[in-house]
This record gives C-alpha cells, sequence and structure tokens, in this order.
C-alpha cells in the first residue's frame, strides 16, 4: 500500500473515522418519453431545511431524492462471526437509520443534547460482493451482476481505497448532520462492522443558476434520466421482477463509486475555449456547443464529424444519444472533494462520482469503456471507489434491510 492514495479524495481506515455527506447532482427531467432526449437542467440544489426525507418505502431514499448539499460515502468491512450476528448487525444498521432519518429527539446523553434537525438526511446502505464470500453462505444469493469493481485504463487503484462489505451513502442539507450519522453508526456498530475507506463531499449552489459545477468550473448534472418518471426509473434503475438475479434484490438498483482526482493546476492553464471541446459544453452557460440554452439537447446526427461536439468530448462519448445508447444512460448522483493538498504539494481536489443504474455492465461499464480515450482523461484518474447493491427499501416499521436476503 502506498501513500498516494490522498490522490483519490479517499481516507481510509486509518484517518479519524467520521464520514461526509454525499449527495448527487439535482434531478434533471427529461422532455421526452427517452431519457436520452432529455433536458431540462438540473434542479437547483435545496437550500437548508429541517424537512424529513421518507424513510420507509419499496426503494431506498437516497436515489432519486433530489440531491442534498452534502454527502458521504463509506465503505465497511463486516467483523462479525456468523450470520446471525450480521442479521443482528443489518436490524441495528435500520433501527439507527429509521431514528436517525425521523429526526426523533435523543433518548441518551450519548446520543447528544440537542433535538436533531431533519435536514433532509437519506441514509443508503448497499452490500459488496464480497459480503457473499464463505463467511455468512450467502454466495448462493449473490446476484450475478453484483461483482469486484475491475480496475480500467488509466486507473490507479489503491486497494485500501476500494471494495468493502457494506457501503453506506449519507446526504443531507447539513455537514454536521452527516458526520453525526457516521459517529452514531461508529458507536453503535462497534464490533461488528470497521470502516475501511470514506470520502466526504459538497456540492456548490448554481453559477449562476441550473446545474451546480465542479471544480473544473463546467455545470455538472445538466443531462439526467427523468427521475420523476416511474416507468423511466424501472428501465434504467431499479431492479424488477424481469430483472437478472434474485428476487431479494428486487426494489435495489447499482451503486459505482469512483473517486476520481483531477489535475486542477494542469486543468487551469488550459484555454476555455479547448476546455470547451472536451467537454462538449459552453463554460458559462452549460449549453452543448452549438446551442444557446443549458438545456437545449445537442443534435448529434447534424454533425456526424464532430465538427459542432468533437467525437471525443465527454458528453458525446457519455451518451450519443442513439437508439442504441438510450439503455446505457445512468442516474449520476456525485458529490466534489477537496481534501487540501496531496503530499506532492498539488490540489488535492476530486469527484467521489456516483451513479445508480440497474444494471452495470448495461450502464456503467459501457459508458465507462465508451470514455477510454477521452481528452478529458489527461485530466483526471480514478483510485478508489468499489461496485455495490444498494438494498430494496426498508417496507415499514416491522422490516429490516436485506430482510430477503437473510430471513426474517
Ligand atoms: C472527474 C470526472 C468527471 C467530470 C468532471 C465530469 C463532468 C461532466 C460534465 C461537466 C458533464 C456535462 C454536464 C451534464 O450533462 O451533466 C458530464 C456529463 C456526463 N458525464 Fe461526466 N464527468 C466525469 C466523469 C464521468 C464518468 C466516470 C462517467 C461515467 C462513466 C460520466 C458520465 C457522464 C454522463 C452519462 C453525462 C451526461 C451526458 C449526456 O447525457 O449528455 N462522467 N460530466
Amino acid at each position: 500500500m502506498t501513500e498516494s492514495n490522498h490522490h483519490g479524495g479517499l481516507r481510509t481506515r486509518r484517518s479519524t473515522f467520521a464520514l461526509g455527506a454525499a449527495t448527487l447532482a439535482g434531478t434533471v427531467a427529461a422532455s421526452g418519453p427517452d431519457a436520452f432526449a432529455l433536458a431540462r437542467p438540473v434542479a437547483a440544489p435545496s437550500p437548508a431545511s429541517d424537512g424529513q426525507v421518507p424513510f420507509h418505502g419499496v426503494h431506498q431514499a437516497g436515489i432519486l431524492t433530489p440531491q442534498q448539499r452534502f454527502g458521504g460515502f463509506a465503505a465497511f468491512d463486516v467483523t462479525c462471526g456468523d450470520r446471525a450476528e450480521l442479521t443482528a448487525l443489518f436490524r441495528k444498521l435500520t433501527e439507527r437509520a429509521r431514528t436517525l432519518t425521523a429526526g426523533l429527539k435523543p433518548k441518551t446523553p450519548q446520543e447528544g443534547g440537542t433535538e436533531r434537525p431533519r435536514d433532509r438526511l437519506t441514509i443508503t446502505l448497499g452490500v459488496g460482493a464480497s459480503l457473499f464470500d464463505e463467511r455468512f453462505g450467502l454466495a448462493a444469493a449473490r446476484p450475478p451482476g453484483l461483482t469486484r469493481m475491475p480496475s480500467f485504463p488509466g486507473d490507479r487503484l489503491e486497494m485500501r481505497t476500494c471494495h468493502g462489505d457494506l457501503s453506506v451513502q449519507v446526504c443531507a442539507d447539513n455537514p454536521d448532520a452527516v458526520l453525526h450519522v457516521v459517529r452514531d453508526l461508529a458507536r453503535e456498530a462497534a464490533g461488528a462492522m470497521r470502516a475501511r475507506w470514506r470520502v466526504d463531499g459538497f456540492i456548490n449552489p448554481p453559477r449562476p443558476a441550473g446545474a451546480p459545477r465542479t471544480f473544473l468550473g463546467f455545470k455538472d448534472g445538466t443531462a439526467h434520466p427523468d427521475t420523476a418518471s416511474a416507468r423511466e426509473m424501472d428501465r434504467l434503475v431499479w431492479l424488477g421482477a424481469k430483472s437478472a438475479g434474485p428476487a431479494w434484490a428486487r426494489g435495489g438498483t447499482y451503486q459505482v463509486i469512483r473517486a476520481i482526482r483531477l489535475r486542477a493546476e494542469a486543468w487551469d492553464r488550459v484555454p476555455a475555449a479547448q476546455q470547451e471541446k472536451m467537454f462538449g459544453r459552453q463554460k458559462s452557460s452549460g449549453a452543448p456547443l452549438g446551442g444557446k440554452k443549458e438545456s437545449d439537447v445537442p443534435d448529434y446526427a447534424k454533425d456526424p464529424k464532430g465538427l459542432v461536439t468533437p467525437l471525443d468530448s465527454h458528453i458525446r462519448r457519455a451518451n450519443p444519444r442513439t437508439p442504441q445508447s438510450a439503455d446505457s444512460v445512468l442516474l449520476r448522483r456525485s458529490y466534489n472533494v477537496d481534501q487540501g493538498l496531496a503530499p506532492d504539494g498539488t490540489l488535492d481536489l476530486g469527484l467521489a462520482f456516483c451513479c445508480y443504474q440497474q444494471d452495470v455492465a448495461r450502464q456503467f461499464e459501457t459508458v465507462q469503456k465508451r470514455l477510454e480515450g477521452e481528452r478529458l482523461a489527461d485530466f483526471t484518474t480514478t483510485t478508489g471507489g468499489g461496485y455495490f447493491l444498494a438494498l430494496p427499501g426498508v417496507k415499514d416499521k416491522k422490516d429490516w434491510y436485506g430482510s430477503k436476503l437473510l430471513g426474517s
């Protein structure tokens, strides 16, 4: 293990245990029946509030929830001795998530002296492929689509900031709400799971409007599938009756996390016009090249040679908007990461890229492979992350995370 993991914006379990909030770029609604035809700008990040996001449901919160300002991802390794202890852990995590997201008054002095605000807090639990090894007798229950994240060309993965038995995404409108959850889980689940890595992030307010900007200065979150369309979400995000894999996973969705380091100093030396060609969008407005408004939809059929939107630009590679590419559309929910300076003295800025999809091979991996060789790749390096399955929702007060997987 090297020390260069800092480049990925991830902290390992050697670091202080705490998790930051993470959330995704707001919801964007598609304008047409097909997600690839999309195009209303992402909803502006919500202001701080004491609102409550319902915990119970067919699906977990924190996936279609309009992105909160702060978010964190953490991965844990389970240290339980057997399946009964694992079941107890999942029940405990359910109880804590239910309580914390409801913003209930603390019952004990250890829980803090003041009433917690709700802050649109969401806690989203995922399982990694390693949970299905020999330890808990779950091998036969592993969905075939849940694998260990491979190394893609250009990746410099640090094993200690990759993978994990469990992932926890915590998102809220304020950072203290996120940290509070992390500390609560650290106390309540001590002895049953151990933090492996974590990363905190935030999204910026829109500048001046539309999708918020990442550290590369471009609006990010403009093009998204329509999260308000149940049909689209059933097609692109949720595992359903027709999905491959075991019935227990229905209602869940695959979560891909990629800790991406940005070479900000090098990027800042590139003229804006060249940066725009790398993304395929205008820096000031977020409009596609050749368009006027952020919500404009590029027409690649009219530009087959890439004279307007270069063929190797990020948005054209990520979503070529052909009938064939419509099935690879995914739902992004990423956070910016600022960890000060890397050991070599460069700015340690990054993106905790997160996306949700029904099928990792059909969606994330297809998009990732199309992005290979994009010009933006000179300015990014992926160092950590993992593949997880965000569990189906906890239906009601009696239900618990993974009840169908572990039995009641
Ligand atoms: C540091 C890395 C990255 C940065 C800074 C970045 C930034 C952006 C920006 C600025 C846009 C245009 C605005 C928008 O439509 O939201 C965009 C679009 C997109 N990006 Fe990325 N991105 C990164 C990595 C990735 C990765 C790893 C993937 C998936 C493998 C991805 C998938 C997409 C998709 C699917 C779109 C929408 C394209 C469309 O529908 O037109 N991005 N990204």
